[in-house]
């Protein structure tokens, strides 16, 4: 019987002010992937539409993720780069994965009540429902690795949930259809043949949770109202500097040791920051500044900063001047990612009982 192949799928949301926490958290870390294994990149447009949205900013906001995947080095010769409305599966994927999830499940996603706030009757029922849909994109391409930052864990246990679920549920179907294949790990839970892998997050180095520079109780957010909570992809060398020294720390020097910045979130964030830019760990950068005020580390952390981001801010705005040539990457990637859904799709439609004519 066959087995799941290995597969990365990993989505951005085209809703602007792109940050560092966008970029250490999840888009640095789709680069060497794309030499491990398939990988898939998308820019998740159907996601943007949840919540309120101008037409005119959300297709220069595709572009603007498109560009960054690219500075940041992902090769569309070799990983495929493309955005979620171009491709239909994902759709009517998570149409069908939305009778499969319970409200009850949904209910207690922390992201939906964060971005819903008192104001929940006014939600669309797209932000209720965004989590089914993420799980469409991640299992339209039967995806076994998810790359993404702390804050999307919850909707990944979600995903496995939405696949445990489907798999149980349909299992006499999957097998009679012989489109089952091995589970890699028995359980009594599951049955011994799957249709959906259960996906495994990536969630791991120094960066999985970049704070405010603000407030280090916060993330850094593409919506936190103030501009210098967090250091955009496409600010200037000026601007980058600026929000440094600007960043909320304490009076004291770093400690030595990490234990000693435990209740010292700021600190902590901006040590994160250096060694997820450096490549270094937390303990290693302390190390090294262990004893050091702010007034030392801040420029140091400054200089690092526009050395690895001013050449990818340059390479972007390049990239966004030629805007057919984005265009012509994603639908290029379009195709080559439908060619992967599609026959997915069309074994789902055969599980669920769909008559098709044509
Ligand atoms: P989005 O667009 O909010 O964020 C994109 C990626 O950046 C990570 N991230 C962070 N990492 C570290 N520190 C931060 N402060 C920080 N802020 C954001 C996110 O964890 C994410 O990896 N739902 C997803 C998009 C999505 C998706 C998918 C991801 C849609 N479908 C399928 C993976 C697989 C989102 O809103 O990401």
């Amino acid at each position: 019987m066959s087995q799941f192949q290995p597969r990365v799928f990993s989505g951005v949301q085209p809703t602007g002010n792109l940050h560092l926490g966008n970029y250490l958290g999840a888009i640095s870390r789709f680069v060497p992937l794309q030499d491990e294994m398939p990988t898939i990149y998308c820019v998740v447009d159907l996601h943007a539409i949840t919540v309120k949205h101008d037409p005119a900013v959300l297709t220069a906001n595709t572009r603007e993720v498109t560009a960054a995947y690219l500075a940041a080095g992902i090769d569309p010769g070799k990983a495929i780069i493309f955005n979620q409305s171009q491709v239909r599966e994902h759709a009517e994927l998570a149409w069908i994965f939305n009778c499969i999830a319970r409200m009850g499940w949904l209910s207690r996603m922390t992201q939906f009540k964060e971005k819903a706030g008192k104001n929940r009757e006014n939600a669309s029922v797209g932000l209720f429902a965004y989590p089914t849909l993420m799980a469409a994109d991640i299992l339209a391409y039967r995806a076994t690795h998810v790359p993404v930052g702390d804050d999307q864990k919850q909707h990944l246990e979600l995903t496995r949930d939405i696949a445990q679920k489907f798999n149980n549920d349909f299992a006499d179907r999957v097998k009679e259809l012989g489109l089952g294949v091995a589970n890699p790990a028995p359980s009594p839970e599951l049955p011994d043949e799957l249709f959906f892998p259960l996906t495994e997050p990536m969630i791991a180095g120094p960066a999985t949770r970049i704070m405010s520079l603000r407030d280090g109780t916060k993330k850094m957010s593409k919506s936190d109202a103030s501009d210098l909570s967090r250091i955009n992809l496409r600010d200037s060398a000026d601007e980058i500097a600026k929000k440094i020294r600007k960043a909320k720390t304490d009076p004291e020097p770093l400690s030595s040791e990490l234990d000693g910045l435990s209740e010292r979130p700021e600190a902590l964030n901006l040590v994160g920051i250096y060694a997820a830019l450096s490549g270094r760990t937390k303990e290693e950068v302390l190390s090294e500044y262990g004893g050091q005020p702010f007034s030392v580390f801040k420029p140091a952390l400054a200089d690092l900063a526009v050395d690895k981001l001013a050449p990818m801010t340059d390479e972007m705005n390049r990239l966004l001047a030629d805007e057919t040539h984005i265009d012509g990457i994603l639908r290029e990637g379009a195709g080559r990612a439908s060619e992967i859904a599609a026959p997915v799709l069309r074994d789902v439609r055969r599980i669920m009982g769909f008559l098709e004519g044509r």
